[in-house]
């Protein structure tokens, strides 16, 4: 029968898990059955064999996000673990340790006036070529609190109706760094740049190594659909961040110092809570270079 509870059985988003071949050289243990996974046996430290690369690139494209526990990464450890994924991203506007522009710095304590990532967010898509993926090592932790949640954009997608997949089709929205940056790290002295980065990504994108499409705006950068009125654009991408919030798309890590987790920006959004005030959070963020979104 048309309409009837029947139709609507189950959850919104029904997750089909693809076969994944076992590991040799890492644990995996899923967080979620959609996104997230805890790797462990391996040291981040030390060299790592291609077997090992590989199965830690098969991992991220598996389960979006990944995390490790219990590692001790100097500054050019962290540097050379995200160059085995390719060249690091400078940040347009954060501040970063001294010398080292690719070690952005991750603080907050009781005079902070913000925490970084506190909406959701990909990181810097106001790039033409935004980032690959970040990895995020915290190092003192607040005694309860800092979480950071994670979402599935790939999820978010697939649970939008047909209909809606049909508009999103093509189109492309602004992705803009200069509400977001202007102004925000004064407090911490590092001067505004003349201008911010600003570019036009699909709507959808095509992930380059998995094919799968995600859903790709975000409240942070995302400004305008173009193509159609602003009011209609409006509606339309404020109704896609809280559909993208829905927390069945979600996981959410529990930081302890020392841990890492490596996300990937062309397929999650996530934000970090800001709910442990007046406590420290504190860590540097690598982020890898990705390519244009298509
Ligand atoms: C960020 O890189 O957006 C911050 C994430 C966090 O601090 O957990």
């Amino acid at each position: 029968m048309q309409g009837s509870l029947a139709d609507n059985a189950g959850p919104r988003y029904r997750h089909v898990a693809g076969e994944s071949a076992p590991y040799e050289t890492i644990t995996v243990d899923k967080l979620t059955p959609i996104i997230g996974a805890e790797i462990g046996g391996i040291d981040l430290s030390s060299p790592l064999s291609n077997r090992q690369q590989d199965e830690i690139h098969r991992a991220l494209a598996e389960n979006l996000v990944i995390f490790f526990r219990d590692q001790h990464l100097s500054p050019a450890q962290h540097m050379a673990f995200g160059r085995l994924f390719g060249d690091l991203h400078l940040h347009p506007a954060a501040p970063y340790e001294a010398g080292m522009p690719e070690m952005m710095i991750i603080h907050s304590d009781k005079n902070s006036p913000r925490a970084n990532g506190e909406g959701w967010h990909t990181d810097v898509s106001c790039d033409v070529e935004p980032p690959m993926g970040s990895i995020l090592h915290i190092k003192k932790c607040p005694p309860k609190g800092g979480d950071t949640l994670f979402a599935s954009m790939y999820a978010a997608y697939e649970a939008l109706s047909d209909r809606m997949k049909k508009y999103l089709e093509g189109m492309t929205a602004i992705h803009d760094g200069e509400h977001v940056y202007r102004g925000l790290f004064k407090g911490l002295g590092v001067a505004d740049k003349p201008v911010y980065p600003r570019a036009e990504h699909p709507v959808v994108r095509t992930h380059p190594v998995t094919g799968r499409k995600g859903l790709y705006v975000n409240a942070g950068f995302t400004t305008s659909l173009v193509g159609v009125p602003r009011d209609e654009g409006d509606a339309i991408i404020h109704y896609l961040y809280r559909h993208m919030e829905n927390p069945l798309f979600q996981c959410r890590f529990r930081w302890r110092e020392n841990s890492i987790a490596f996300w990937d920006n062309r397929c999650t959004q996530h934000r970090a809570m800001w709910d442990y005030w007046p406590n420290t959070r504190s860590g540097h963020r690598v982020t890898v270079k990705g390519d244009k979104p298509f």
